[in-house]
């Protein structure tokens, strides 16, 4: 099928655009004229919330893409489909994230977390990187986190360590820093920009369809979800990196509210973020097509 063309507005892809934060910013940018590819891993789930947003915005340029961003294979299928469509990305979102309350191993062997959280945006966006510089100037936004936490190399996928949710969580979203940060770099000088955001804390259903919520946080969210922004307010910080003249040719970033957060140290050691880079290449097996990959300053 030809590609088809962006005869007015731009074009975004926003994963895991079917609920919370991912679905405020598809609506957003929707309700501003953007053509938007809406990701979503259950078809069902994901056509609700293009009726929605087609709806309550107008607009009939969207387009459902289903993948289970935890496969490769279908993460390479959803890109295809992507590339197919989409003449021209003007914005990628890496939003989607989750949390698992055991180990569990994705249909490539890798822990889940880490699968979905990390090396899905890290795969996404080399297999849509040309696209993005051929449409340049663009921008790449990774949705992370507050991290307290350090990267184990050793053990990425917690094969020799018991398996603690939060701390998985927290590595596999400080991989988003280390991912962002390195692709900065790398992307100096392409027309292509990268930044990573911290949305603040927010009601949600995060891990929720993953089983990580059980009674207690169900609990915790009766109790204080009240006094939490919504993913409507939330969205506000991602929109402002994602669109604000003012971030044109801001790049390698981390972005609080409008305002940049001091990073962790450790994503200031180029060494540790290359480090991530080289294994992730490998995991995802674009270390065997990496010549493809136009990443100028490798
Ligand atoms: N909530 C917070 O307070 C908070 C704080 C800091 C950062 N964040 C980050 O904000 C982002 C959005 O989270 P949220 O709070 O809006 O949670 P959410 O409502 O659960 O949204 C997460 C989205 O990711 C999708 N997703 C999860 N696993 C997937 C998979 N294997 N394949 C495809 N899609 C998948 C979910 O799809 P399903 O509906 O099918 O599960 C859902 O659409 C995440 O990156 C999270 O780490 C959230």
């Amino acid at each position: 099928m030809k590609p088809m063309s962006t005869s007015h507005g731009k074009t975004a892809l926003v994963t895991g655009a079917n609920s919370g934060l991912g679905k405020a910013i598809a609506h957003a940018l929707a309700s501003t004229g953007w053509r938007v590819g809406l990701v979503a891993r259950h078809r069902a789930r994901g056509e609700a919330a293009v009726a929605e947003i087609q709806t309550s915005t107008d607009n009939a340029d969207l387009h459902l893409f289903v993948a289970d961003l935890a496969d490769q294979s279908a993460l390479r299928a959803l890109a295809e489909q992507v590339l197919e469509r989409f003449d021209r990305v003007h914005l990628l979102v890496n939003n989607a994230g989750t949390a698992f309350p055991a180990r569990r191993l994705s249909p490539d062997g890798i822990e889940c977390a880490l699968a979905v959280n990390h090396l899905a945006p890290f795969l996404l966006t080399h297999l849509l990187l040309e696209r993005l510089q051929s449409s340049a100037p663009a921008r790449i936004v990774n949705v992370g986190t507050r991290i307290d936490t350090v990267m184990d190399f050793t053990d990425l996928n917690w094969e020799r360590r018991p398996y603690r949710m939060m701390q998985a969580y927290g590595q596999s979203k400080l991989g988003n820093l280390h991912f962002t940060f390195e692709l900065a770099r790398r992307l100096q000088g392409s027309g292509v920009t990268v930044n990573c955001v911290f949305p603040g804390v927010f009601k949600s259903n995060l891990g929720g369809t993953d089983g990580a919520q059980g009674l207690f946080w169900k609990l915790v969210s009766v109790l204080v979800g009240w006094a939490l922004p919504t993913a409507d307010q939330a969205a506000r910080r991602v929109l402002h990196v994602a669109t604000a003249p003012e971030v044109d040719d801001v790049s390698g970033r981390y972005f609080g509210d409008r305002k940049t957060l001091k990073a962790p140290p450790q994503v200031l050691n180029p060494a540790a973020n290359r480090r991530l880079w080289e294994i992730s290449e490998t995991l995802t097996g674009l270390s065997e097509d990496a010549s493809a990959l136009d990443v100028s300053n490798a």
